[in-house]
Formats: C-alpha cells, sequence, structure tokens
C-alpha cells in the first residue's frame, strides 16, 4: 500500500517459529526486554509479534475477540502497552476465515470491522492475516474486506497478507496489502530456506516501497541448521528485501545467532531506501550470483553455493551491468574487509555458504575518497 508505512520491509519478530501455540504474554515481554538489551532495536527490528492462539475460543458478550485467559491473563491491550513503552510496536494475527489455522480461536471472515476496531483499541501496529478456515471465498474480496476495515479505525497498522501465494498475490497485492506471503511456511531446514528462496526470487519485479514478496519468517536460531545455512538463509532474505522478522526464542539465542541477526551491513542491504528485490544474475549447478541496486548506486552482491561441495563463485564487472574498465572498492559484508577490484569477484565458499558483498558506486578504485571519509574499518 502506498501509505508511507512500510517503505522499507517491516523488521521484528514473530512467536510462531519457535513456540507454535505454545506461546504466553512473558515471551513477548521478554522479547520486547531484549530488543532493547541486545541492541537489536537499534539494529532496526521493531514490530513483536504474536501469531495464532493468543485470543479465547469465543467471543464476548459484544462480539468481540478477548486474550486467552492462561496465556495472556494481563489481556491484550496491556502487553501492547509494555511493548509501546519499550519504544517498539506490537502486532497481532487473525485468519481470512472462520477459524484461525490452529483452530483455537474465531477468525475474522464477515467479523471484520469489529475485528478491526478491536485490534486499534488495543494499540495493535501490525496484522497478519491468514487464510485458513475461508469457506472458498474468493481470496482478493476477502483480504480487502480487511484493507478496508483496518483503514476505517484511522490508526496505521502494517497490514501482512498470509495468502501462501495461492492465488498470486503478487499480480494485486499491492493494492491491498504491505506485503504479501509467496510461498506455503517456512520449517527449520535447510531444504525448507532453499525451496521458498527458489520460489520467491523470481518475482523481484513485484516488490518495491510499500509493497514486499514477504518468503515468511526468520528460522535463524532455532537448532535446524548449520551457522553457516542460517546464514545464507539470511543473506537471501537481505537480497530479496524480505521482511526480517526473528522466529527464534531470544531468551536462548546464541552469540553465533545474535551476531547473524544483528549485523548491519547485511541490514541495510535489506533496508536499503531504494527498494529493489535482488534480481538473479545467475543460477546454474546451484552457484548463484543475485545483484541488488542500492540508493546512491552502491551494488549489493551475493555469491551463494547451493552444492554439497566447495565450490568458487564468481562473477564479472560485466556480468553486473557496472561500468567497464573501472575498478571497484568492494567490502565483504561478513568478513568486514575491503578491498578492490578491476572485474571479477570471487569467492571460495563451502558448501551451503553466501558471501555478500557491497560494490561502491563510482569511478575507480584509486579515485575512492580516503577510507576515513567512508566511515569504513580496513583490514
Ligand atoms: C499458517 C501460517 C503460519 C502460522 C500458522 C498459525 O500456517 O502460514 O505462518 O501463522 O498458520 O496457525
Amino acid at each position: 500500500l502506498p501509505d508511507g508505512l512500510a517503505p522499507t520491509p517491516p523488521m521484528g519478530f514473530n512467536n510462531w517459529n519457535s513456540t507454535g501455540c505454545a506461546i504466553d504474554e512473558k515471551m513477548i515481554r521478554d522479547t520486547a526486554d531484549l530488543f532493547v538489551s541486545t541492541g537489536l532495536k537499534d539494529a532496526g527490528y521493531e514490530y513483536v509479534n504474536v501469531d495464532d492462539c493468543w485470543a479465547a475460543e469465543s467471543r464476548d458478550a459484544n462480539g468481540r475477540l478477548t486474550h486467552h485467559p492462561v496465556r495472556f491473563p494481563s489481556g491484550i491491550k496491556a502487553l501492547a502497552d509494555y511493548v509501546h513503552s519499550k519504544g517498539l510496536k506490537f502486532g497481532i494475527y487473525t485468519s481470512a476465515g472462520t477459524l484461525t489455522c490452529a483452530r483455537t480461536m474465531p477468525g475474522a471472515l464477515d467479523h471484520e470491522e469489529i475485528d478491526a476496531r478491536t485490534f486499534a483499541d488495543w494499540g495493535v501496529d501490525y496484522l497478519k492475516y491468514d487464510n485458513c478456515n475461508n469457506q472458498g471465498r474468493p481470496a482478493l474480496e476477502r483480504y480487502t474486506k480487511m484493507r478496508d476495515a483496518l483503514r476505517a479505525t484511522g490508526r496505521p497498522i502494517v497490514y501482512s497478507l498470509c495468502e501462501w501465494g495461492q492465488n498470486k498475490p503478487w499480480e494485486w497485492g499491492k493494492d491491498v496489502g504491505h506485503l504479501w506471503r509467496t510461498t506455503g511456511d517456512i520449517n527449520d531446514s535447510w531444504q525448507s530456506a532453499l525451496t521458498l528462496f527458489k520460489a520467491n526470487a523470481p518475482l523481484d519485479r513485484y516488490a518495491g516501497p510499500g509493497h514486499w514478496n514477504d518468503p515468511d519468517m526468520l528460522e535463524v536460531g532455532n537448532g535446524g541448521m548449520t551457522d553457516t545455512e542460517y546464514r545464507s538463509h539470511f543473506s537471501l532474505w537481505a537480497m530479496m528485501a524480505a521482511p526480517l522478522l526473528i522466529g527464534t526464542d531470544l531468551r536462548k539465542a546464541t552469540p553465533a545467532t545474535l551476531r547473524i541477526l544483528a549485523n548491519r551491513e547485511v541490514i541495510a542491504v535489506d533496508q536499503d531506501p531504494l527498494g529493489v528485490q535482488a534480481r538473479v544474475v545467475r543460477g546454474e549447478g546451484g552457484h548463484w550470483v543475485l545483484a541488488k541496486p542500492l540508493r546512491g548506486g552502491d551494488l549489493a552482491v551475493a555469491l551463494f553455493n547451493e552444492t554439497d561441495q566447495t565450490a568458487t563463485v564468481s562473477t564479472t564487472a560485466a556480468e553486473l551491468g557496472l561500468p567497464r574498465g573501472a575498478g571497484h572498492v568492494i567490502r565483504d559484508l561478513w568478513e568486514g574487509r575491503e578491498s578492490h577490484t578491476t572485474g571479477r569477484i570471487s569467492a571460495s565458499l563451502p558448501a551451503h555458504a553466501t558471501a555478500v558483498y557491497r560494490v561502491r558506486a563510482g569511478a575507480d578504485w584509486w579515485q575512492a575518497p580516503p577510507a576515513a571519509t567512508l566511515g569504513l574499518e580496513l583490514p
């Protein structure tokens, strides 16, 4: 939606990938606290979102949703207030159906106005709107109805269409929501991350400021992949300008997990204000090259080795469409190392690894301003 609410892909947290329905208000509060204490808030993470199973089984006497008495005993308004008190935003979930996907609470189908009003009254800033139990009614109609209901509340609410890519939401989502799922659910496996990457990557032309492809939330830290694979998952999501919603229990996060999630230079690729999703330059044989134009003329380049063996993946200035004959300063965003090239960008990558570079705009490397003016640390 062109309303300025999601000029860059939303960043934050959602509990589903780590807890499923076993969620409680303490985890949400703890996550908000940890956003502040670990520096993730300063790194850009903003939304603290609750997924399915937060409401009581039935509506109250006034037809309103109410909090689940055991999981959220203090109520949703108090929780939203707490999250806001940390300078963060609060998100919630329901389905464009009669029940949510876990079938533990009512969905919003035919209750769009009252539910949108309830969310606005509680101070909700983000709604993930799922697709389960939809009674076979047309997606466009169901998702548009909630858009209008949210709009009628007058509260700015980021609107995430969780339609799983079933009705090509990239073709109509731009006018309905701020982001749309392009795929089925992620799970904590390398195979899943790879499958979703391959489904989402070709949709680059549909993404832009206010309207993002969503290949689902992050699994980084959940234990089913190696740190190398999690780094690739995070790198590829950033290159695709995907929403970065942390899906792990931060109370148990390892230093390696936090280092991945808090890599500001990779985050800056995701959050670049130009809002262009990377284009796949090449992917044959599982040796991938992706390129993402950034504001000011810089280019982010990812080299990704999908294969099960160490491999050298490379590209050239010509292949990337960079000016011929010029040298370029390139910065490796995981190693934090700066170098220069007159043509080739190349990396020897372990199985499933990704390197991300920022290629600096401008003329020949020898004319580049000294590192100090660029604010860089040279090795
Ligand atoms: C669907 C969604 C998931 C999650 C669950 C909750 O499967 O795609 O992201 O919200 O429902 O039940």
